[in-house]
């Protein structure tokens, strides 16, 4: 094995072990909070408890893959490194955000979400934040497309990056996507299973932290 297939196979076998332990994480995660403390029934875990696991890994990847380039303290061997590594965390994290939302869209009913319905209709809670989740699709989809070969060379790279920064709108509006369906559960720490944060919380939490190092870190340097 030459030097450069073995350092590529080193950065495959490091990436293969970030989506491993993300998603270890966070199924004991959720596997704690709502089977153990919360009491679902193990019944649900196959749609109800993996869509929750594959919704926080997906925007902890894709807040990763914008934070990154903005994470002065990470340092890489070369810019072309770096690179693949953000494309790398955006797709991750955009495959798996894309399967939420066809989970989500087989699931979601007044029985699976009461909060989100009156009656058998959304109420505004739940069409808010369903419009936010559609919106932020919509945003991250653009620069999903941009990382097909040769797109930088066709669309111009004024364009291509304009493409890239539509993240950002993304994390903001995934946010609200996660902002407007937990926030009333996020203050009574006491009625939190096991005294383990809500998944919408840490969400949001994930979601802040490119904003805050792109807009905020940024002005204040
Ligand atoms: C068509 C678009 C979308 C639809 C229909 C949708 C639907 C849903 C639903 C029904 C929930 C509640 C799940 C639950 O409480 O078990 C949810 C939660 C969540 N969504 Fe989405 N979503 C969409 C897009 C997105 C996008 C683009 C992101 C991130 C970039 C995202 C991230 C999350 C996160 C982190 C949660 C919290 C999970 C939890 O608390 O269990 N969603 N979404």
């Amino acid at each position: 094995m030459t030097d450069s297939q073995e350092k590529n196979s080193n950065i495959k076998s490091l990436r293969t072990k970030w989506l491993s332990w993300t998603l270890l994480f966070f199924i004991l995660y959720a596997t704690l909070r709502y089977i153990v403390f919360k009491g679902v029934d193990p019944v649900h875990f196959p749609l109800y408890i993996v869509n929750k696991i594959i919704s926080i890994s997906g925007i902890f990847f894709l807040a990763a893959s914008y934070a990154i380039g903005k994470a002065e303290w990470l340092s890489f061997e070369s810019k072309s490194k770096q690179n693949q590594l953000i494309k790398y965390l955006g797709l991750v994290g955009f495959s798996l955000i894309s399967m939420h939302v066809f989970i989500s869209l087989i699931i979601i009913s007044p029985e699976y979400f009461p909060k989100f319905y009156e009656g058998n209709m959304l109420n505004f809670k739940g069409e808010l934040s369903m419009l936010m989740g559609v919106f932020s699709l919509f945003c991250f989809t653009i620069p999903a497309i941009a990382t097909i070969p040769f797109m930088q060379e066709a669309v111009g790279i004024k364009k291509w990056q304009k493409g890239q920064r539509m993240g950002y709108l993304g994390l903001l509006t995934s946010l609200f996507h996660t902002g407007v369906m937990g926030v009333s559960g996020w203050i009574d720490i006491e009625k939190w299973p096991g005294y383990l944060p809500p998944i919408t919380l840490i969400g949001t939490i994930i979601a802040i932290i490119p904003l805050y190092l792109k807009f905020v870190k940024k002005n204040s340097g």
